[in-house]
């Protein structure tokens, strides 16, 4: 029974350590030094090369390095075996502290703070109170809970968006397709925290911001295939939406000649909101490959059905 890793545009040397450590009897593979492929039960993946897994012809789990599982599933020849992904508490709080830095940042102007700063310009301005910025989240999960909770404790009205429907403590919730354009009017910043599924890709587009009072910003840290990046261009240039602050992108790194780079309204980051800490969640990927081999129920499964 061997332990894969396969992650080829990953370092992979800190994952090694701290998988060696939680278990270190472990038969510990890397790709692309496999060695017999029949001995692969557990597969570690992050952008595996689509095809490479049905190698494994003994395969009983794939794990996700990280929260999303959109890179397994849109593999089309992926094994029909059970997927497990990263759920972690130390993820949810870097993306609550991304989340509050993006909304405070815009909303205490420091970006024109910086501006003024560049002409030694002294430019006092009336900043917002929370109570009067709405905060709208896409996705209430392991993720969107806890930013959710965040703004309310900081006294920002809350809204919060589901496929299915939630009750969270001082959050306004709606859930479904019926529900979109209730969530979506009164909102001062639009969140995206969803998966990408078949029914999340491109929903960041022109009749999403339409829906939205005049002036939104925008903060992304999903996935790129969210957003139809021309329609964001169209929403700036018209002033629908004010900015956006985006961590994602269809292609990344996001290539120097993309449009994005050259409109100040937009914050762009390296798809940093929440990295996987290997010390954080090895331990509980290696539970679930003692779980796979003790035939025991494993954590954090995936429901290929639904695609998250
Ligand atoms: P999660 O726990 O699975 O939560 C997903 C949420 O989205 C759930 O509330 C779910 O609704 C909702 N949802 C799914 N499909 C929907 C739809 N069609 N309509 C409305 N709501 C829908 O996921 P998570 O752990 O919070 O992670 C969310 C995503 O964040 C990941 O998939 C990943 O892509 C992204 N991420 C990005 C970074 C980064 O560094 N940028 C880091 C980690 C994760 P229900 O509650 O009704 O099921
Ligand atoms: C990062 O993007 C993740 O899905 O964990």
């Amino acid at each position: 029974m061997a332990f894969l890793i396969l992650a080829p545009s990953s370092r992979t040397s800190a994952w090694e350590k701290e998988i060696r450590k939680a278990e270190p009897d472990l038969d510990l593979r890397v790709w692309p030094d496999t060695g017999d492929p029949d001995d692969v039960t557990f597969a570690l993946c992050w952008k595996h090369p689509p095809g490479v897994l049905n190698r494994f012809s003994n395969l009983k789990c794939i794990a996700s390095m990280g929260a999303g599982v959109d890179h397994l599933l849109q593999d089309p020849a992926l094994p029909e075996v059970p997927i497990v992904r990263v759920v972690d508490p130390s993820m949810a709080r870097s993306m609550t502290e991304y989340l509050l830095m993006a909304v405070l940042f815009r909303m205490r102007q420091l970006d024109r703070y910086w501006q003024d700063r560049l002409q030694r310009t002294w430019h006092p301005r009336v900043p917002e109170q929370a109570a009067s910025v709405r905060i709208g989240i896409m996705g209430l999960g392991q993720l969107g809970s806890d930013a959710a909770q965040a703004f309310f404790s900081l006294r920002f009205p809350v809204s919060a968006w589901s496929r299915t429907p939630k009750t969270a403590e001082g959050i306004d919730t709606f859930c479904g397709e019926a529900d979109f354009a209730p969530f979506l009017s009164g909102l001062r910043v639009l969140i995206c925290l969803l998966p990408l599924t078949d029914r999340t890709r491109g929903i960041l587009n022109r009749h999403t911001f339409e829906m939205l009072p005049d002036g939104a910003y925008l903060v992304n840290s999903a996935r790129g295939e969210h957003l139809v990046e021309e329609d964001l261009i169209a929403a700036l240039d018209s002033g629908k939406l004010s900015g956006a602050c985006l961590d994602v992108f269809h292609t990344e790194p996001l290539p120097r000649e993309h449009p994005f780079w050259g409109r100040p309204e937009i914050t762009i980051t390296p798809h940093i909101s929440s990295l996987t800490n290997p010390k954080a969640v090895c331990p509980g990927i290696v539970d679930n490959y003692r779980r796979m081999k003790s035939g025991l129920p494993l954590r954090h499964l995936v429901d290929r059905q639904r695609g998250y």
